[in-house]
């Protein structure tokens, strides 16, 4: 019998929830059932994705911004099949593999600021983790800093930068002497600086968790100040780097930031093969991998992989031919536009947060006692339901993946491939034009939402039933 995986998809395909559900996590799969997007999803492309009946989906999620060159890029999967074709030689460990000192060059090359040595992983939080041993080695020191609301991924020394207390929860203890700092407050972070023991400040230039801005200059004067008390200043730019805000790093908008480290990851993957790169300066590489015996002290089986390092060659090379950089900076000032407008008519919108493509609505108290009501009483549920009673229209009504910003904010955030032109600008503001309408008719969204909650729960519930019968989950 032969393998065919197209054939075993076909079979399996109408089975995939119930599958997820059994042997994967049943918690989310009644999460996506009950927010109603339990779709399947058959085919992508660039910013879309297509369902089994056909419908076109705009994805103004990006797999969490790692699909910057659009889903299924031409080029890219012609690098990962000339890869594939030339039976190339992968993980051989005992050697030094050509594609990753050419795209280490290329990295390199675009960023410059002396961080001249190229610390490979395959994810961003591996790139965090790796960055914390590096501070630590470099200076023989062993305090960490993060900014409130940070968010640098969920293995345990990553975890142990997180700002928000729900993802902590039940996880402790953290690494010790890692401390949090209010982001965009210098004086706060001089303050954590003083006690001398700080091998890094490790931050966002924007935050992931609600797209909170780094204020003009704050970058710059951080990087001064770690360096005026001996600490390493790093950039976690697994979201905002590779053209996402405009820029190919997002430390770009801040002339006078000097890294010591700047951690990539997502993006460079052209959504095909995880992979990560951390960029750092020479003396802090050398004090790391100090000798012979520990040149390779810091390391991992899959990192530096041909097909990883293919793909972000080949992402490199389309950001450069696309202009993505300048794309993302031409479509997020029309999709900020488009949203500040709506701002402008209707109550609950509170702020639009725009840098390049990394787009936040929040939502605040609205004026009008009506609905202040409305706003209240879903706030007292539960901060995040707010921003889900817009997600989830966009996505029923609109076909418009995107998400909710962070917990216990209440904003929606969109973060869509880079590739998406004026007619996706338009889809996504008349989309959220309807939705606010919707949300400011008589009774506020309350009632719309919990009528959608209660439906898809009724649905979860008959799913959840025959999942018992058939012996599966613990719900
Ligand atoms: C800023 C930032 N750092 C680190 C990470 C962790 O990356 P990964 O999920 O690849 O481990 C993320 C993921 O969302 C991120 O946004």
């Amino acid at each position: 019998m032969t393998f065919d995986l197209r054939r075993l998809l076909d079979e399996h395909r109408p089975d995939s929830h119930r599958l997820f559900a059994e042997h994967v996590n049943p918690r989310f799969a009644s999460v996506l059932r009950t927010i109603g997007f339990d779709r399947f999803f058959v085919r992508a492309e660039g910013q879309y994705l297509w369902d089994a009946q056909g419908h076109r989906y705009l994805d103004f999620l990006g797999g969490y911004a790692v699909c910057n060159v659009g889903r299924n890029h031409p080029t890219v999967k012609q690098a990962l099949s000339d890869c594939l074709d030339m039976d190339l030689p992968s993980m051989v460990q005992f050697d030094a593999p050509p594609l990753a000192g050419m795209l280490a060059r290329e990295l390199t090359r675009r960023i410059g600021r002396g961080l001249d040595r190229v610390y490979f992983t395959n994810s961003g939080t591996e790139g965090v983790e790796a960055a914390i041993k590096f501070a630590r080695a470099a200076t023989g020191r062993p305090g960490i800093l993060f900014a409130e609301r940070g968010f640098h991924g969920l293995t345990t020394g990553a975890l142990s930068l997180n700002g928000c207390q729900s993802f902590r929860q039940g996880f402790g203890p953290f690494l010790p002497e890692t401390r949090m700092v209010r982001f965009g407050d210098l004086a706060d972070l001089e303050g954590a600086l003083r006690a001398g023991d700080v091998a890094a400040f490790l931050v966002e230039p924007v935050q992931g968790k609600g797209v909170h801005i780094a204020p003009n200059g704050y970058l710059a004067s951080a990087s001064r100040l770690c360096h005026k008390y001996g600490a390493l200043f790093v950039a976690d730019e697994v979201q905002t780097g590779i053209c996402r805000t405009g820029e190919f790093l997002a430390i770009d908008h801040d002339q006078g930031c000097e890294p010591d480290m700047v951690v990539l990851s997502k993006a460079l993957s052209g959504g095909l093969v995880p992979v990560g790169a951390v960029m750092v300066r020479q003396r802090v590489w050398d004090k790391t991998f100090s000798s012979l015996d520990r040149a390779i002290i810091h390391s991992s089986t899959f990192h530096m992989g041909a097909l990883a390092m293919a793909a972000g060659l080949a992402v490199l090379h389309v950001c450069d031919a696309e202009q993505l950089a300048a794309r993302a900076k031409r479509m997020g000032a029309l999709l900020r536009d488009g949203l500040d407008e709506l701002r402008q008519r209707y109550d609950f919108v509170k702020a639009v947060r725009q840098q390049g493509l990394m787009v936040a609505v929040e939502f605040g108290a609205p004026k009008s006692l009506g609905l202040r009501a409305a706003w209240t009483a879903m706030n007292a549920i539960e901060p995040d339901l707010f921003a889900q009673a817009a997600v989830m229209p966009l996505f029923e009504d609109h076909r418009i993946m995107c998400q909710v910003a962070g917990h216990g904010q209440p904003t929606v955030k969109f973060v869509p491939p880079l590739v998406i032109d004026e007619s996706d600008v338009a889809w996504a503001v008349a989309a959220f034009d309807d939705v606010l309408r919707e949300m400011h008719g008589l009774g506020g969204p309350a009632p719309k939402l919990f009528a959608r909650l209660g439906r898809n729960a009724l649905t979860r519930r008959s799913y959840e039933v025959a999942a018992t019968e058939s012996g599966m989950g613990d719900e």
